[in-house]
């Protein structure tokens, strides 16, 4: 069988999914499977997608792509289509799951508990944000990834200049009431919770932002995490509890903040997390033992199991 690896693509995380989608395509090689890999789009955006997608000769698929149509279900409906099956989540929870607005509303009414917000779809209404949200303030787009548009704010004109930095990467933006963390992630392959990581950012960073994920080297990464068994063990199922509400499949991440009250808050479910040599997922499965190579393998037997 010939497994294509979709990566690249046209979103602000092409870059992410170049470095993953290399790395797995290298893993897949070393597991001994045959590989076609496809930059969707190709370099420069010019390609048909979808003609790149039915001309390509394979039998499944392993979806490395980040943001945009290919974690949004896009590529996956596509797949769908021309029956490949694919690593991840269907389209519908896909989709969802790439819409914060969607996602944290959702959940309110689940009562899965996540930080307060706003969402503006046209010009932000400051005065409801002052009315209603106090700095400092988490400004973000719904639908992007890596912590690509998104700024802290503590001012009025940071915030003018936040909400402008974010709608250029997406037409709804998220007003989120700022969660002191530490930050918490939880990988999630075949409905197994793996074991937290903590993240924290070296000083210089107010936020595990891009530079903390993909370039900084003294980013720390605790793990075990440093909470006591029994609040690992609530992380774990306060992550499946909200990977499964949306109907998530085959394996993600699910990030999670500490208020300084102690509670957890859910911040978002990835479908398709990053694969890079600085990322979570191959952490923490590297820490259960299993190494890079395997837990690619593992990834891409869902799409024929
Ligand atoms: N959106 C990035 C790739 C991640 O969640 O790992
Ligand atoms: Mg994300």
């Amino acid at each position: 069988k010939i497994i294509a690896v979709i990566y690249g693509g046209r979103s602000a995380e092409r870059e992410v999914s170049l470095e993953s989608g290399e790395r797995v395509t290298q893993a897949l090689i070393n597991k001994g499977y045959k590989v076609e890999a496809i930059d969707l789009f190709g370099p420069g955006g010019r390609l048909n997608p979808v003609k790149q997608l039915s001309d390509a000769h394979f039998d499944f698929a392993f979806i490395a792509l980040h943001g945009g149509e290919g974690e949004d279900g896009r590529v996956q409906a596509v797949l769908d289509m021309l029956q490949k099956p694919y690593t991840g989540s269907r389209p519908l929870a896909s989709g969802f799951a790439m819409d914060k607005a969607l996602t944290k509303k959702y959940w309110q009414g689940l009562g899965i508990p996540t930080p307060n917000y706003l969402c503006f779809s046209d010009k932000p209404d400051l005065e409801k944000i002052h009315r209603e949200m106090s700095f400092p303030l988490i400004i973000k787009p719904s639908r992007e990834g890596s912590t690509i548009g998104i700024s802290k704010v503590h001012t009025q004109a940071e915030l003018t200049k936040a909400l402008e930095d974010a709608k250029k990467y997406d037409s709804d933006i998220l007003v989120e009431e700022f969660v002191s963390g530490p930050e918490f992630t939880v990988t999630i392959i075949d409905d197994v919770a793996y074991a937290p990581i903590g993240l924290k950012p070296s000083s210089e960073h107010e936020l595990y932002d891009y530079e903390a994920k993909y370039i900084a080297e003294d980013t720390q990464y605790l793990l075990p995490c440093g909470l006591s068994d029994d609040l690992e063990l609530e992380v774990q199922a306060l992550a499946l509890e909200a990977y499964r509400s949306l109907n998530c499949s085959g394996w993600g991440r699910v990030d999670i903040m500490q208020g300084s009250d102690g509670c957890f808050t859910v911040l978002e479910v990835n479908t398709s997390p990053g694969m890079t040599s600085h990322s979570l997922v191959p952490m923490a499965a590297n820490y259960a033992g299993i190494d890079y190579d395997s837990l690619v393998e593992m990834i891409a037997e869902q799409a024929w199991h």
